[in-house]
């Protein structure tokens, strides 16, 4: 397949892939926009510099928030950091929380996740070229970038969880009380709308990939009032400093270079 090629000459590179709230290159140095062609259309990206390293920042929901995460390109943006020789992803979002010890302002270094979409393209392996791949997600997250993101909060006293499970839901729209209940008696911890397909994707791609999900509001049903998109925006500005610090530090840990099983679990 197309995706495993080698990277010959490129130097590897980190990505940054920014959920709701998240949407300018910011703490970048020198950055540039780009765009990539793939098979699944033209995506859009920013290549700039952190620390003397490489790092691709891409805004989920493109610049300003103008795609609903039913209508995000998955494909062509991992595809997309493929391409570029990306080996490592760190992705944010901004979730629901139906765990009461999980606050809003808090943050979630996820580890598990629980597929509740229903319309979206959701692997490179549709069986075209009469190959057919099932994919481990025994540990969904990369391991080592979430144990990098646990110890970067330490560092700087940030509250974040270290685990957690993230019911993907399809949305745009918020859910009803009853699905939150279910949710949370499946084991659910925090409710969004945009990690799958990405965390698959990405491991089917051979990335190493972790979302730090920052928590916004009590789920429906927990919340006492009606949820909102601007509440949602509204936390994220909150905590976009901390997020950013978290961010940065993180960064600045990741070894592109550096080895790790994501690649060799893709086609186990
Ligand atoms: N539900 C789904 N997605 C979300 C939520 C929520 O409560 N908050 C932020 N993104």
């Amino acid at each position: 397949m197309r995706l495993e090629k080698e990277r010959g000459w490129m130097m590897a590179r980190l990505a940054l892939i920014g959920g709701t709230g998240v949407y300018d290159p910011d703490m970048l140095g020198g950055v540039k926009e780009e765009t990539v062609s793939t098979p699944y259309g033209v995506v859009d990206i920013f290549l700039g510099t952190f620390q003397g390293v490489e790092v691709i920042f891409m805004p989920g929901h493109g610049r300003g928030h103008t795609i609903p995460p039913h209508k995000i390109n998955y494909r062509g943006n991992i595809w997309a950091l493929k391409e570029l020789g990306v080996t490592k992803v760190v992705a944010t979002a901004a979730v629901g929380s139906m765990n009461d010890a999980m606050r809003p302002g808090h943050f979630v270094a996820v580890s598990q996740f629980i597929d509740f979409t229903k319309n979206r393209p959701f692997t490179f392996f549709d069986g075209e070229d009469g190959v057919v791949v099932h994919t481990d997600f025994t540990e969904p997250y990369c391991s080592s970038i979430r144990k990098v993101i646990q110890e970067a909060a330490a560092q700087l006293h940030i509250k974040l969880h270290p685990e957690g499970c993230y019911v993907c839901v399809e949305g745009p729209r918020f859910e009803t009380p009853a699905e939150i209940a279910a949710y949370r008696r499946l084991g659910g911890d925090i409710v969004g709308m945009t990690n799958v397909p990405e965390v698959v994707l990405a491991r089917e791609a051979g990335l190493c990939y972790a979302v730090v999900a920052t928590v916004t509001n009590l789920a429906a049903g927990i919340s006492p009032t009606p949820l909102s998109h601007v509440e949602v925006d509204e936390v994220m500005k909150q905590t976009s400093e901390n997020l950013r610090r978290l961010l940065m530090a993180v960064l600045s840990k990741l070894d592109p270079e550096g080895s790790c099983s994501c690649g060799a679990r893709a086609r186990e």
